[in-house]
């Protein structure tokens, strides 16, 4: 899915970023370490809007075209496997991109009193040059010069922040592999906070100084959340966690960036189960990654499912399966009822506005179905193996692909080993029948 994303021929292990951004042009070197998995003359970038001044393969002068995407033309062709240092110096005045998933923009986005960067699934290339595909992780650095009393916060660990006379610099470092589409950046006015989980989980929140005392509220209990997803999947991955919240009205979502899940304003009205939710994602979506982004309910799916039991822990079990009915219910097409009349004719519609999630559409990759048909499917797998075997297939498989990347059918290859071929063909009726399939156990049927 989305040919035009990610490029064939070499992977990446490390991105140097050294960018500097002045309120509204940035100057930036990206230094790309990778290695060719084939013999190559010429290779891709995705990049997109910024000025390339000049690209610089191990040291020498290498020809480029930019269109789409960014085109080098090394003067000697790369040898396989042997590794290569890739300059790319650019600046210009970054802005946002159509999204090729549908909904809003992605890319550099203005905030309220800052800029801000989202990037799921493209995006990351409106900012600096990537292999962008979730299959393609690196080791990440960023450093960053902003106009003085600004703050940048990116993903990883802040290794060092100073005041010089050009602006204030920060120097951040994931030593875990990270998906360009993952990778955190805001500049503005944020407040730090930190604490610590009782199990030792260092958090590290930005707050952006508008947003007041209620909505920093719903971040209060991370570090409770943080130990009690840990129970449940493994560890937590990653060498610390943290909410990034920003005022903006130009994205009403959030996205879980790694280490550090971006908040815009809008969508805090959600609550904890929003908090959760990107959380959750550290472990699905972050250290496991999709192998293909049409496995994208892999990601939403657990996710949602995981915000449910954190609602069942925090306001008792009726609100899980409160949680559960509703879903249920939306996917029967139950809020159509009163526009077609009847609850059959609800039914065909909410079939087509919500097409079976193991099958999502490339327009309208983040339909409600891969969240919420897939958190059914997780849920009447828990209730198929019982909470032992469950809990065994999360943590396996944040254990098995840790850091890396899975499929659906790797996914279906460990359900059926736990839980045998009836197991298998449960969980794939949920991901791809049209039909929404029953749950007897508890008397949801669709319409009739
Ligand atoms: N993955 C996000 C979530 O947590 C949703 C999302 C997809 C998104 N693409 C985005 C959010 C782009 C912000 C920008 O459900
Ligand atoms: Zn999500």
């Amino acid at each position: 899915m989305y040919a035009g994303l990610g490029n064939s021929g070499y992977d990446v292990d490390h991105y140097a970023l050294d960018l500097d951004f002045d309120g509204e042009r940035l100057a930036g070197t990206a230094t790309l370490i990778l290695h060719p998995t084939e013999p190559l003359s010429s290779f891709y970038l995705d990049f997109t809007g910024l000025s390339v001044m000049s690209v610089v393969v191990d040291g020498e002068t290498a020809g480029f075209e930019t269109a789409d995407e960014l085109l080098v033309r090394p003067l000697l062709p790369l040898t396989e496997d042997r590794a290569v240092a890739v300059v790319v110096e650019y600046q210009g005045a970054p802005s946002s991109i159509p999204n090729v998933a549908g909904r809003f923009r992605v890319g550099w986005h203005k905030s309220v009193d800052g800029w801000f960067a989202l990037s799921e699934p493209a995006g990351a290339e409106t900012w600096f040059p990537s292999n962008n595909h979730p299959l393609d992780k690196a080791t990440f650095s960023l450093r960053i010069t902003v106009p003085a009393g600004l703050v940048a916060v990116s993903s990883g660990v802040l290794r060092e922040q100073k005041e010089t006379v050009g602006g204030s610099t920060f120097v951040w470092e994931s030593d875990d592999p990270i998906a360009p589409y993952l990778v955190a950046l805001a500049i503005g006015d944020l407040e730090r906070q930190t604490s610590i989980s009782g199990e030792g989980v260092s958090i590290v929140n930005y707050f952006d100084d508008d947003v007041g005392p209620a909505d920093r509220l719903i971040f209060d209990r991370q570090g409770e959340m943080v130990d009690f997803f840990a129970g449940l999947f493994g560890p937590y991955p990653f060498d610390e966690y943290g909410a990034l919240v920003l005022e903006t009205e130009n994205v009403p979502a959030a996205l879980e960036t790694q280490t550090r899940a971006t908040f815009g304003t809008q969508i805090l009205a959600l609550g904890e189960p929003v908090v959760a939710h990107e959380l959750a994602h550290q472990w699905f979506g972050d250290s496991v990654s999709v192998a293909d982004w049409s496995d994208v309910w892999l990601n939403e799916s657990f996710a949602t499912y995981a915000e449910w039991m954190w609602t069942g822990y925090s306001r008792g079990e009726a609100a899980l399966a409160g949680e559960v009915e509703s879903a249920y219910l939306t996917l029967s097409g139950a809020a159509l009822v009163d526009s077609t009349g009847s609850a059959a004719d609800a039914y065909q519609q909410a079939l087509v506005a919500y097409p079976p999630p193991g099958t999502p559409q490339a327009t309208d990759l983040f339909n409600a179905s891969v969240y919420i048909r897939g958190g059914l499917a997780l849920h009447v797998l828990r209730m198929e193996l019982g909470d032992q075997r469950f809990f065994a297939v999360l943590q396996e498989w944040a254990t098995t692909h840790r850091y890396g990347n899975a499929s659906t059918n790797q996914f279906l290859d460990l359900v059926e080993s736990f839980g045998g071929p009836g197991a298998r063909q449960l969980m794939e009726q949920w991901l791809f029948s049209p039909a929404l399939p029953p749950i007897d156990e508890l008397d949801l049927h669709p319409p009739s």
